[in-house]
């Protein structure tokens, strides 16, 4: 695919998602994970997420269940994998699609299975920053179902399965050649650059054990790759600012959650009310995080931390 927000939109066509159809997802996520689902007619439903992983929380998606429902896409936000399992129930009680947004999960593992094969299709991003990125936009869509691996496939391509036979109106988004070649020579590194990504994890909490900020959780489901490294701070602000000033590049993701974006917000979103999310845009902040990071770079940051708690 062209780039993880393509894979999107193609996998939701694919299982047929459109006007007047509702697909439940997450507030606390990229605009990318809503975008595709207006771009195909139909509304995100946002809800609330499970404070402790940052992934959506089951219990509010199956209260959020309509006629009009069709999809659910969980995101498996910073690496960490959403609690599929209960959503799989939920999607199977309810007829409801699954797909998985797996931009931030490459190699991120549930009940020992990778991501990417567990809902009925899941959508990757290889944009430069991610755990397998290219040097430009690229993306995938990954699943089991021959079927809906066929119609994703048929859609990427003009709406063909043979050349010059066009069977549908479909799209441009083939993954570009060049990337894909980038992407060939990383793919083999990536299995160790996730072990590399998950000691920094560890080094990091070791090293703010003693401190007031609160640690990325990982569910014993789960095998989080560290997309990103995110810890609760009561400062974030002046902490952030502090972080840069001492030269480290600290992120927010994501200060304003989905309902609030002006884009959503005026269609009708205002109203939307999600502590958990709310609070956790108020309180996050990414540390640097990639496998070629060195324990002293670690210890320079959480010095830094530990200076504006
Ligand atoms: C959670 C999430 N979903 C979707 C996307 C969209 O991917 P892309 O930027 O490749 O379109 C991204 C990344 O940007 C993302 O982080």
């Amino acid at each position: 695919m062209g780039s993880g927000t393509a894979a999107l939109h193609l996998a939701l066509l694919a299982v047929g998602v459109g006007p007047g159809d509702e697909v439940i997802t997450t507030a606390h996520t990229f605009i990318a994970t809503a975008e595709p689902i207006s771009h195909v007619g139909a509304r995100p439903v946002l809800v609330d997420i499970d404070p402790r992983t940052y992934t959506i929380d089951p219990d509010k998606v199956e209260a959020a269940i309509t006629p009009r429902t069709r999809a659910i896409i969980p995101v498996h936000l910073y690496g960490q994998p959403a609690d599929l399992r209960p959503l799989l129930e939920i999607a199977e009680r309810h007829h409801l699609w699954l797909i998985e947004d797996a931009a931030q999960a490459h190699g991120a593992e549930y009940d020992g299975k990778r991501c990417g094969g567990i809902g009925h299709l899941a959508c990757f991003s290889f944009y430069p920053g991610k755990n397998l990125g290219a040097y430009g936009d690229g993306g995938a869509v990954t699943g089991n179902d021959e079927t809906l691996l066929a119609r994703v496939r048929s859609l990427h391509d003009h709406g063909s399965t043979t050349k010059y036979e066009h069977r549908e109106i479909g799209y441009c988004e083939r993954l570009d050649a060049l990337q894909a070649a980038i992407l060939g020579a990383k793919l083999p590194h990536l299995d160790a650059w996730t072990d590399a990504r998950r000691a920094h994890a560890k080094t990091y909490n070791e090293l703010l054990q003693d401190s007031r900020m609160v640690t990325p959780y990982e569910s014993p489901k789960a095998r989080h790759v560290y997309h990103l490294y995110v810890i609760r701070a009561p400062r974030r602000d002046e902490m952030l600012e502090r972080l840069k000033k001492n030269g480290i590049a600290a992120g927010i993701h994501y200060p304003i959650p989905l309902h609030r974006q002006p884009a959503y917000f005026k269609q009708g979103y205002g109203e939307l009310s999600l502590p958990f999310t709310e609070k956790a845009a108020c309180e996050i902040i990414s540390l640097p995080m990639y496998a070629e990071l060195t324990d002293e770079q670690i210890e320079y940051v959480t010095e830094a931390v530990k200076a504006v708690q």
